[in-house]
């Protein structure tokens, strides 16, 4: 890769993404690790050929119109895209990138996570025994619902969704599912696909939200929908807070209609709604889904093979 290509990596990636970006470009840093927005993210961006970037810098259309001539790529540290106005930026012949499959595992992970400390009140388990609060076994202590058995509704069924699928056969769990379009039978393994996200929210003792976000999935989750779950469901997101009207849910926390949520994303993160503090069935985590050494890497690294792509003059496997 010739070293005088000029990069803006907006984030302190993890050490070994930073120093192959180091290596391979003429890489301007953040050394602060804030997330430049508008004004300042534009005013860094002069001189860069590319920016590699992540979901905490919002590419709005304002933001892309100002971005230097010389610009010529996106390539996002993130599967999700909808921080980037793909529309603007395609209007100015800027190439977007993303990093999907590499966080699969990882994501279901902590949606299983989330699943089990919701469903099992994990959140209350530890802050009893903390709390000192703690006086003994009893035959009714912090029951919790059982997972074995149950049906696991999983709203998208793309990398994630399906690694969150074989974690629930592992549980023993039926596997219902909502996708755009209907997977090949190899790669549905006896999952149960539903026509309508409105039929599977119907069969969904477990919820798992593993779908993209956009205009028209956001605030999904409302009180009309929840009123289609059975009673006692347990939500979980580990895709994008926007999917899920925060109002409706705290309101199905406090009735008991929905038992239990584990939730990794919020609607305006970092802030939450601070309703959520008060609830005991929210299980709560601060965006986490891909945070391991390894994702972390094989994220970074695959922003970086499609710059390394895009600027060989090839097309980068990521091209949105
Ligand atoms: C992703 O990859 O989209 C994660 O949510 C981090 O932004």
């Amino acid at each position: 890769m010739p070293q005088d290509i000029k990069l803006l990596v907006t984030r302190q990636f993890p050490a070994d993404v930073l120093a192959r970006a180091g290596a391979d470009y003429a890489a301007t840093f953040n050394s602060k690790d804030t997330a430049w927005q508008g004004a300042e993210l534009i005013a860094q961006a002069e001189g860069q050929d590319g920016i590699m970037c992540s979901s905490s810098n919002k590419f709005t259309p304002d933001v892309i119109a100002g971005l230097p001539d010389r610009v010529r790529i996106l390539a996002t540290f993130s599967v999700g895209f909808e921080h980037i106005d793909l529309n603007a930026a395609k209007a100015r012949g800027i190439a977007v990138t993303n990093t999907p499959d590499v966080l699969s595992a990882a994501t279901a992970d902590i949606a299983f996570m989330l699943l089990l400390c919701a469903s099992r009140r994990a959140g209350e388990a530890d802050r009893m025994v903390r709390g000192g609060h703690w006086k003994g076994w009893t035959p009714t202590q912090l029951l919790g619902t059982g997972m074995q058995g149950k049906r696991l509704a999983i709203l998208g069924m793309g990398g994630i969704g399906r690694e969150v699928a074989a974690r629930g056969r592992g549980f023993g769990m039926k596997i219902h599912y909502h996708n755009r379009s209907r997977l090949s039978l190899e790669l549905e393994q006896g999952a149960v696909y539903h026509e309508t996200a409105e039929d599977l929210l119907r069969v969904a003792d477990f919820l798992s939200f593993n779908c993209p976000m956009s205009d028209d999935m956001k605030h999904f989750l409302n009180t009309r929908r929840i009123a289609l779950l059975p009673d006692g469901a347990v939500v979980v997101n580990t895709a994008r807070g926007g999917l899920v009207e925060d109002a409706a849910l705290i309101n199905a926390l406090k009735s008991g209609k929905v038992s239990a949520a584990g939730l990794d994303v919020y609607e305006g993160e970092p802030n939450v709604n601070p309703a959520y503090w008060e609830l005991d069935n929210a299980f709560l985590t601060p965006h986490i889904g891909s945070a391991t050494v390894e994702t972390r890497n094989a994220m970074g690294f695959r922003a970086l093979d499609n710059l390394d792509a895009f600027f060989a003059g090839e097309t980068p496997v990521d091209l949105l």
